[in-house]
């Protein structure tokens, strides 16, 4: 799969660019602020409707504007077609060869694309939330269904904890609480049978894509953790029918608080060297391995679902990364896979096939011919 052009307008410090790109590596070269992760995001924006930074659509609109537009050409193996996102004043509209998409949806799965930059770094050591996101945007990528879910179930959740409020507060009866039981433990239900899958796919990709880079055999591992104990084989409907026992146990306490103590929002992800939790006992460069056989696993796994590979998106990672894991991705890009990579530091001569570059100076994309 790969990008063939892309249009931006008003997003961000982008103003008016209209960039033509490279089916093999771009190479993206700029100074700090000068808006290379801007112009990845745009691109991420036509595979996912959503940014991988912020959730506030206003923020991406060029400041002092009220609109910003993104199209890309997108070539798979079976078709080119053209996408665009737009938002202005509240609003987001979405269109594929300029048919209007009325939800998100819709869009998903359709360009493929893997995005990688620093803050993935955070991956292993940073807040459940973060492995949340994780978990939520790579599935959404690979199954729209789940993203829809995943906004139903946002949804209940909210108006089941506006209800838990309300009945501390003004002492509704209990027994109001069970439709919405039933439908946020059904969604539930759907989305951590969906996640473990997920998981699972990836088990063999990510330990050998470890084991490769590090030279390490210990086995690494990604595991799931529910917020309830339950077999993880167990089905949607299992799952469904345990929540709502967990909720009826813990209803005290959901009452006193007001929110929703267990579920999907709440569960995390382990990863472990052998027996050994990666967060508490894993080096800093153990744990950048980590991140990367994951990318490239979900990388391997995206080729397998949709047949084709998707576009490789590295935001400045490059110089985060030592000799060994630089390889890697090197090797990675050097094969047949679009790629766009961003990075302050041209540092790229080594690489054998031939190159599109970039500069980004202040909002300004130009090619650039020459290589030094
Ligand atoms: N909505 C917006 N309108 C205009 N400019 C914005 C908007 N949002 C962010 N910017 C600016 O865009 C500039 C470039 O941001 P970007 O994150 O793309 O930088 P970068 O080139 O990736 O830098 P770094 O190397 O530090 O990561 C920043 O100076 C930021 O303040
Ligand atoms: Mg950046």
């Amino acid at each position: 799969m790969q990008l063939k052009r892309i249009y931006v307008d008003n997003f961000r410090n982008l103003c008016r660019e209209e960039i033509q790109l490279n089916p093999g590596i771009n190479i993206v070269l700029g100074k700090n602020a000068q808006g290379k992760t801007n112009f990845l995001e745009a691109i991420y924006i036509l595979a996912s409707a959503t940014s991988p930074r912020t959730n506030i659509e206003q923020e991406m609109v060029a400041w002092e504007n009220d609109y910003y537009f993104i199209k890309g050409e997108v070539e798979s193996q079976d078709d080119t077609f053209a996408i665009s996102v737009g938002y202005t004043q509240g609003k987001k509209r979405i269109r594929v060869n300029e048919n209007p998409l009325e939800r998100v949806k819709d869009l998903l799965g359709r360009f493929m694309v893997i995005f990688f930059g620093p803050e993935d770094l955070q991956l292993i050591k940073g807040s459940p939330q973060l492995r949340r996101q994780f978990l939520d945007r790579e599935i959404s990528l690979l199954q729209p269904l789940y993203y829809e879910n995943l906004q139903r179930y946002r949804t209940v959740l909210a108006q089941r904890n506006n209800l838990l409020k309300e009945i501390g507060e003004k002492g509704i009866g209990e027994s109001e609480l069970e439709p919405w039981d039933e439908q946020l433990a059904d969604l539930g239900g759907e989305l951590i049978t969906r996640r473990i899958r997920f998981l699972n796919e990836l088990k063999e990709k990510i330990n050998s894509r470890y084991a490769e880079i590090s030279g390490e055999e210990v086995g690494f591992k990604a595991e799931y953790e529910p917020s309830i104990a339950l077999d993880k084989k167990s089905s949607s409907q299992d799952w469904k029918r345990a929540f709502i026992e967990a909720w009826k146990r813990r209803r005290k306490e959901e009452i006193i608080r007001g929110v929703t103590i267990l579920g999907p929002h709440r569960d995390d992800l382990s990863f472990r060297l052998g027996d050994r939790e990666l967060k508490n006992y894993g080096s800093q460069g153990q744990q950048r391995t980590a991140v990367l056989a994951l990318k490239i696993g979900e990388l391997e796994l995206m080729t397998q679902v949709k047949g084709e590979q998707p576009v490789l998106l590295l935001d400045d990672v490059f110089s985060e990364l030592d000799g060994t894991r630089q390889k890697a991705l090197l090797d990675l890009i050097g094969g047949n896979i679009q790629s766009i990579i961003t990075t302050t530091e041209n540092n790229f001569q080594e690489i054998k096939k031939p190159c599109y570059y970039f500069t980004v100076d202040k909002g300004k994309i130009n090619r650039w011919e020459g290589r030094n």
